[in-house]
């Protein structure tokens, strides 16, 4: 059993810490307004008077806190104690913030830990529940087995922004795939058929569509959008154009799909019409080369 520390017990760090009790471990907890500890208190969890105290109290600490704002507070509060321990935080941000964060932990002699977490606190300690870390190895390395406990525990290597951005990415994902269910469905609102009803046509189809990525992952990872092609750009810029035309006439807003139709155009425009629509992957990836 360890010595957890858990900063942070909004909706999330009460989950962590009451999955950590629940586990038997020694548990101190600090959030910034006093009060929130009660519940875990009294399932056994020590309150510390300070972020200081906490983090002293532990080899291990788990920050949970709104943004990075709100844990380089923290950070600055326990500045004193991190010497010699390690800091998993587990506070959503970007790249950028987990390396400065990473530089700014090791300035102070404490192993650093990055994670986002894949769940909702319900989730916590379920079979669903997927956390990946990066940073320092040998803490992970140290602590895995304690964390596995949180949920599915990922490490994907040494450089403490690659669990922010595998985090974003994936809720990237996520939103896309939810920008489509609402244009989908406010589409067909526009002639009063009900949402619920019409998910059983929507649900099935988008499952079905989830087979179509892993071949344009390989056409992206082999740079060749002309293998393959079922489903040239030409005739989905057609059809997409189709799609926003009947948007408009329905008096539904196309806000959602205008940003894609206009990529499928540019990408149509450089001689790409029998190629697979995978190819504005290069547009959306130049952006980034050409600095824009
Ligand atoms: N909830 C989810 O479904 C979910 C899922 C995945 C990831 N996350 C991430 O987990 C993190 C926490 O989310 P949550 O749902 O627990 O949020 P929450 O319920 O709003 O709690 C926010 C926590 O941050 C603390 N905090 C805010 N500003 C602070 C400051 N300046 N100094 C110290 N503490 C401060 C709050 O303390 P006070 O009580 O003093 O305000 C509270 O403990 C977020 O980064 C979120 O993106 C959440």
């Amino acid at each position: 059993m360890a010595n957890i520390s858990i900063i942070g017990l909004g909706a999330m760090g009460q989950a962590l810490a009451a999955r950590f009790l629940q586990q038997g471990h020694t548990i101190t907890v600090w959030n910034r307004t006093p009060g929130k500890a009660v519940a875990l208190a009294a399932k056994g969890a020590h309150e510390a008077a300070s972020a200081a105290d906490a983090v002293a109290a532990s080899d291990i600490t788990v920050m949970c806190v709104l943004d990075y704002a709100a844990a380089d507070a923290v950070i600055v509060s326990a500045a004193s104690t991190l010497s010699g321990r390690v800091l998993v935080n587990l506070t959503n941000g970007t790249p950028a913030q987990a390396r400065v964060t990473a530089e700014r932990t090791a300035g102070l002699g404490a192993a650093y830990l990055d994670g986002g977490i894949m769940a909702t606190p319900p989730m916590i300690g379920g079979e669903y529940a997927l956390i990946l870390y990066s940073g320092s190895k040998p803490a992970f390395d140290a602590h895995a087995g304690t964390l596995q406990e949180l949920g599915a525990a990922n490490y994907l290597g040494g450089d403490a922004g690659l669990a922010s951005l595998h985090d974003l990415a994936l809720l990237s994902g996520m939103y896309g795939l939810f920008a489509g269910f609402f244009h989908a469905t406010a589409l067909v609102d526009s002639e009063g058929i009900r949402a619920g009803a019409f998910f059983k046509l929507l649900g099935p189809w988008m499952s079905a569509m989830m087979g179509e990525l892993p071949g344009y992952a390989e056409k992206i990872d082999s740079g060749n959008h002309g293998i393959n092609v079922v489903s040239n750009l030409g005739m989905q810029t057609a059809s997409l154009d189709n799609i926003l035309t009947a948007t408009k006439e329905q008096g539904v807003a196309t806000d959602l799909l205008d940003p894609l139709l206009e990529l499928f155009r540019q990408r149509l425009a450089t001689g790409s019409a029998d190629e697979d629509i995978s190819g504005i992957f290069e547009l959306v990836r130049r952006k980034r080369i050409a600095g824009g």
